[in-house]
C-alpha cells in the first residue's frame, strides 16, 4: 500500500531579533504532531518559514543602516538557530524573499486578476504621512492617527481589491459541510458570526507607499498586500507555479495549517477564498490554538513579559521545556505561564515518575542480577492489570494524538507511567530478592516494569527529541523494530534477557525555592536586555520615520553662503572625492566632495553652488576641507549639486 501523506505547516514567521515562548509553543506543537505523524508511518512533509516583507521591516532595516534582506538575512540566521536548539524537525525552510515564492506570488496574482477576481479601484482613507499608512475614520483617536497622534488628511492611493465579498456564502457553506476544517469548533462559530454573516468587504491587495514586497508583475508600482503574499507560501513552497510542482502534486492539501488564534481569521476566511478563486483544493483543517499569557497578558516583546525559550532550555533541557509547554495547557485554549508551574511539574511528573521508575528499575537489575535480567519467570497476580493498563492506554493516546490534544495524550501516558510505579510497589522486589526461591517472581517483575518502559519510551517521542534514546541506552533496548510505534500494541517484545547499564539522571530534581529566585532572576535580566535592544531599536526606527526636528534658533545657526568653484580635480588615491577651491566672496576656500562618480574633473568649474559655511572643518586627505557644497540624489541615485546658476547671486550671498 502506498504511504499516506502529512502535509504540516506552521505560521511563517515575522523575522524578529526575539522570538520568544510563545513562538516556540506554536512551532514545538507542531514538530510534535509532525513526529507523531512519522511514527506511525506518514510520509511527512512538515513546512515552517519566515514572512519577511512589509514597510515595518523596511523601516526596522533602515535604522539599522542596512538593507531589508540584509536585515532578514541576520534574523533568519537566528531564527535557525532556535529551531535547532528546540530540536524542530522541519522538512521545508520558506522565506517569502525565495525566488520561486516570489514568482508563485506574482503567478497568483495575474491569475485572479486574468479571472477578474482582482480589479483595480482606489482606496481612500486617512492616511499619516509620517506613518505611511491609511486608516478608516474609525480606526482615528480623536480625529488623529492611532499610531503617532498627528493629524491625518483624506487621501485616495490607487490599489487592487480582492472579490473577497464573492465568497463568503461559499466559506459559510463550506465550514458547515466540513465540521473539522476548523478547530477547535468554537473558533468556527466565532467566524462565522463575527467576520462571514454580517457580509464580507473587498479587500485591498496592493500598496503603492512602500518597496519592500513583491511587485504585481504587470503594475511593478503596487506591492502585492503582505498576506497575500504570506498565505501563498503554503503552495508556492511545494513548488506550486514553478517548472516542478510535484511536492505540491504529491502534498497539496495540507492536512493542517496550525496558527495562533489572532490569525484563524487570514487562514480560515481569505486563504479559502484565495483557493475556491483559483479553483484549487483547501487545506483540510486550520487548527487555531490559544495563547500563551503571562499574568493575564498575552506574552509580547512590546510589553517586555517575554520569557526567552533558550532560558529555559539552559536551565532545564529542551525535553523537560518541550513537555511542559504541551503538557500545561490544552492545545486551542489560552494558558498562563508560571515559574512555579513548570518547576512542579518537572519534578512531579518528569523526576519523579519518570525518571525515578526508570533509574529505579535499572538500579534494581544491577544490584539483585549484576545487570543482566535472567530469563526465569513466575507470574504474579499484579501482572495482568498493568497489561491491561498498557493496551487501553495506547489507542487513548492516539485518539488525543490525532486531535491534536497534546496534553490529554500525555496524561494517558502518564497513567501508565504511574500504573507502573504502583506495580513496583505492589510486586515489592526489594523484598523478593531476599529469598532465593522468588528468583523467578523477582526477574519477572523486573521484566514487566522493563516491558512498561519500553512502551512508554516509544510513547513520549514525539513530545521528547532526546529522552528516549537516554532510556533504551540505561535499559538495553536495541533500538529499531522494538522501539517502532507499531510494536507498542504487542506486549512482551523485551528480550527473555537483557543487560542494563545505569546512566545519568534523565530529569534531576529541583530544589524549587532556590530555583524560583534563580529563574526569576534569569528571567528578568534576559526581559531587561530585551527592553533595552526594543527601546533602542524603536527609537532609531522612529528617527528613521521622522528625522529629528531641531528648532528655528538650531536651524538660525547654520550658515549656507554662496560660492562659486574655480577649480575642481581628482585627489590622488581617492576613488570619490574631487578637491575644489570655492570661492565665497573675497575668500577662497578648499573644500572636498564626494562626487566624483556624478562630475568629471572640471566640470564644475564656474558654477555657482550652495556652501554649508559655517560647518567644522576636517582633515581630508591630508588636507582642511572647510565647509560642505550641498548636493541631492536623482532619481538615478546620483548626486547632484544645487547650484544658483538661474539667477545671478553674488558670491558670498547669504542663503536664509
Ligand atoms: N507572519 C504571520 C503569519 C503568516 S502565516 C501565512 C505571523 N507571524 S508571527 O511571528 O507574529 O506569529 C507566528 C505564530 O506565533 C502565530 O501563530 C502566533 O499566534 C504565534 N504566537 C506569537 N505569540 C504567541 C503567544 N504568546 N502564545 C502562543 N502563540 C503565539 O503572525
Amino acid at each position: 500500500m502506498a504511504q499516506e501523506k502529512f502535509y504540516i505547516t506552521t505560521p511563517i514567521y515575522y523575522p524578529s531579533d526575539k522570538l520568544h515562548i510563545g513562538h516556540s509553543y506554536c512551532t514545538v506543537a507542531t514538530d510534535t504532531m509532525a513526529r507523531y505523524k512519522r511514527l506511525r508511518g506518514y510520509d511527512v512533509m512538515f513546512l515552517t518559514g519566515t514572512d519577511e516583507h512589509g514597510q515595518k521591516i523596511e523601516r526596522i532595516a533602515t535604522s539599522q543602516g542596512m538593507t531589508p534582506k540584509e536585515y532578514t538575512d541576520k534574523i533568519v540566521l537566528g531564527i535557525k538557530e532556535l529551531w535547532k536548539t528546540l530540536h524542530i524537525s522541519y522538512d521545508r525552510f520558506i522565506r517569502t524573499t525565495d525566488d520561486y515564492h516570489v514568482k508563485g506570488v506574482q503567478k497568483i496574482f495575474k491569475m485572479l486578476y486574468d479571472k477578474g477576481d482582482i480589479y483595480k479601484s482606489s482606496y481612500e482613507g486617512w492616511y499619516c504621512t509620517p506613518c505611511e499608512s491609511f486608516f478608516t475614520e474609525h480606526q482615528l483617536v480623536d480625529g488623529k492617527c492611532p499610531d503617532c497622534g498627528r493629524d491625518v488628511e483624506l487621501l485616495k492611493e490607487e490599489s487592487y481589491f480582492f472579490r473577497l465579498s464573492k465568497y463568503g456564502d461559499r466559506i459559510i457553506k463550506y465550514m458547515e459541510e466540513n465540521p473539522e476544517f476548523l478547530q477547535p469548533n468554537t473558533r468556527q462559530n466565532e467566524m462565522i458570526s463575527n467576520f462571514l454573516k454580517p457580509g464580507l468587504e473587498d479587500l485591498a491587495v496592493s500598496r503603492t507607499s512602500f518597496k519592500w514586497g513583491i511587485p504585481v508583475e504587470f503594475d511593478p508600482g503596487h506591492i502585492v498586500y503582505v498576506w497575500i503574499d504570506a498565505l501563498s507560501n503554503y503552495i508556492t513552497a511545494m513548488g506550486w507555479g514553478s517548472d516542478d510542482d510535484s511536492l505540491y502534486q504529491k502534498y497539496w492539501p495540507a492536512d493542517v495549517h496550525v496558527v495562533g488564534k489572532e490569525i484563524v481569521r487570514f487562514h480560515s476566511i481569505i486563504w479559502p477564498a484565495m483557493l475556491m478563486a483559483l479553483d484549487m483544493p483547501l487545506p483540510k483543517q486550520v487548527f487555531g490554538h490559544g495563547w500563551l499569557i503571562i499574568n493575564g497578558g498575552k506574552m509580547s516583546k512590546s510589553v517586555g513579559n517575554v520569557i526567552d525559550p533558550n532560558t529555559l532550555v539552559e536551565r532545564y533541557g529542551v525535553d523537560a521545556m518541550r513537555y511542559f509547554l504541551l503538557r500545561e495547557v490544552a492545545f486551542g485554549q489560552d494558558g498562563n505561564f508560571n515559574n512555579e508551574a513548570l518547576i512542579q511539574r518537572i519534578n512531579a511528573d518528569l523526576a519523579n515518575d519518570l525518571g525515578n521508575l526508570v533509574s529505579r528499575t535499572a538500579g534494581m537489575i544491577e544490584k539483585y542480577f549484576g545487570g543482566t535480567l535472567p530469563a526465569e519467570r513466575a507470574a504474579s497476580p499484579f501482572d495482568e492489570d498493568l497489561k491491561a493498563t498498557a493496551a487501553a492506554v495506547i489507542p487513548n493516546v492516539e485518539r488525543e494524538m490525532d486531535h491534536m490534544f497534546f496534553s490529554d495524550a500525555l496524561v494517558e501516558i502518564w497513567n501508565l507511567i504511574r500504573r507502573t510505579n504502583k506495580y513496583i510497589d505492589e510486586t515489592q522486589p526489594w523484598i523478593l530478592c531476599k529469598d532465593p526461591e522468588k528468583k523467578a517472581e523477582l526477574a519477572n517483575a523486573l521484566y514487566h516494569v522493563a516491558e512498561s518502559i519500553r512502551i512508554v519510551s516509544i510513547l513520549i517521542q514525539p513530545f521528547m527529541p532526546l529522552t528516549p534514546a537516554k532510556i533504551w541506552a540505561q535499559m538495553g533496548i536495541p533500538e529499531g523494530e522494538l522501539t517502532a510505534w507499531e510494536s507498542t500494541k504487542t506486549w512482551g517484545l523485551m528480550p527473555a534477557t537483557f543487560s542494563v547499564q545505569k546512566g545519568e539522571t534523565l530529569f534531576p530534581r529541583i530544589d524549587m525555592k532556590k530555583e524560583l529566585v534563580e529563574l526569576e532572576a534569569a528571567i528578568k535580566a534576559s526581559q531587561a536586555t530585551s527592553v533595552a535592544n526594543q527601546q533602542k531599536a524603536a527609537e532609531k526606527e522612529e528617527e528613521s520615520k521622522y528625522p529629528a526636528e531641531i528648532t528655528i534658533d538650531d536651524f538660525a545657526k547654520v550658515q549656507l553662503k554662496v560660492g562659486e568653484v574655480l577649480e575642481s580635480k581628482e585627489v590622488e588615491g581617492s576613488r570619490k572625492l574631487l578637491r575644489n577651491i570655492v570661492k565665497i566672496g573675497d575668500e577662497e576656500r578648499v573644500i572636498f566632495s564626494g562626487i566624483k562618480d556624478s562630475y568629471a574633473p572640471g566640470a564644475l568649474v564656474g558654477k555657482r553652488v550652495v556652501v554649508a559655511y559655517n560647518l567644522k572643518p576636517r582633515k581630508m586627505m591630508g588636507e582642511i576641507s572647510n565647509g560642505m557644497i550641498l548636493c541631492a540624489e536623482d532619481a538615478d541615485g546620483k548626486l547632484c549639486v544645487l547650484t544658483t546658476d538661474d539667477k545671478d547671486f553674488a558670491s558670498g550671498s547669504e542663503i536664509s
